[in-house]
């Protein structure tokens, strides 16, 4: 006869028993909505690769919020896509521009979103006529030090417009330390969040972002920067040297490949004391969206399992395209 020990079945035969399995269950404050505002005002532009996404315009966004607030959208995450002629240099120089698309837009959503939590994506790849997240010494390499000078520079920037967060994405060695003594020059750093892209992995995930934001480059890849994908010890040496500069989350990106980086940041030997963040990318977004149009699985059913994943490892905050679909879902969870 069976062990009565080897008996499971019995702990979740029922759909409640089953949701006791949980350590934590989702919630719509785990979810960060990523938006990228175009510099048309009156754009609203489907974007090819990411079906169901939007370039906005600034004369736009208030009514594709609305909606999505009153669902309970609790946060964004702001990307600037200049779309206009002559807007990019060699430096980024309109990345912080007051009247570009994220500066606008921080104050248009502070003024009518009073308890949207809002991110700026810091980085000068969308701005750069080369397409690289930092600055170019002439031999094409980066110039590490103007490249973080910069970026703090922007980051302070937004964080004068109003945002709650600043989150790097450049992957430069020592912009967090700069960004954090920029906040603290500006008097900021008390009231501004910093979520580092501590481990942030390159690779063709991000395909769908860049043409949706305008910013793959020109020549060369992201390899001289972004982590390369076999490198476990680098990611742990990125996250503590992130904690060690002053970030307040560290954030693992792609999330479903790296789903062991989200576990060890979480874990108490590494970013345990952290709220750790991951980032469901663009290409995760298109590979679940297109199997799911092509009959391969359930949309929902697939989107919600990726979630239990990210928070199985350990995930506080979950930047994700999905977040539209989830707040519904999650109402109709609520309602079962
Ligand atoms: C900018 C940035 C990228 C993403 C977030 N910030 C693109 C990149 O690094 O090439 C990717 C987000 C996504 O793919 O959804 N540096
Ligand atoms: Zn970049």
């Amino acid at each position: 006869m069976t062990s009565p020990k080897s008996i499971l079945h019995g702990g979740y035969h029922h759909n409640l028993s089953r949701s006791w399995q949980a350590e934590r269950t989702l919630t719509k404050d785990m979810l960060m909505y990523p938006l990228f505002i175009t510099d048309d005002p009156d754009a609203f532009e489907s974007i090819d690769s990411l079906p169901g996404q939007y370039r906005i315009g600034i004369n736009k966004l208030q009514a594709f919020i609305d909606p999505l607030y009153k669902k309970g959208l609790k946060s964004v995450i702001l990307f600037g896509v200049p779309l206009k002629e002559g807007v990019k240099d060699a430096t980024g120089s309109r990345a912080d521009d007051p009247e570009g698309p994220t500066v606008l837009a921080v104050r248009l959503l502070r003024q009518h979103f009073p308890n949207l939590f809002i991110a700026c994506d810091v980085c000068l790849c969308e701005y750069t006529s080369h397409g690289h997240c930092g600055i170019l010494r002439e031999d094409g390499t980066l110039n590490n030090d103007l490249s973080i000078q910069r970026i703090a520079e922007v980051a302070v920037n937004y964080a004068k417009a109003g945002c709650h967060a600043v989150a790097p994405s450049d992957m430069m060695d020592g912009r967090i330390r700069a960004i954090k003594l920029g906040l603290m020059e500006a008097g900021l750093a008390h009231k501004v969040m910093l979520i580092s892209y501590a481990a942030k992995f390159a690779g063709p995930w991000y395909g769908p972002f860049r043409d949706a934001a305008n910013s793959a480059p020109s020549f060369g890849d992201r390899r001289c920067y972004q982590l390369p994908s076999n490198a476990r010890g680098l990611a742990r040496r990125a996250i503590k040297r992130d904690m060690e500069e002053g970030a307040d989350s560290i954030m693992v990106k792609p999330g479903l490949p790296y789903l062991d980086i989200v576990r060890e940041a979480s874990s108490d030997l590494l970013a345990g004391d952290y709220p750790i963040s991951v980032y469901q990318v663009s290409g995760e977004y298109a590979m679940l969206y297109h199997s799911a149009k092509a009959g391969v699985f359930d949309l929902k059913t697939i989107v919600m399992e990726s979630m239990n994943g990210f928070l199985r490892a350990g995930a506080t905050l979950i930047l994700t395209y999905f977040t539209p679909d989830l707040l519904d879902w999650l109402d109709e969870e609520e309602k079962r």
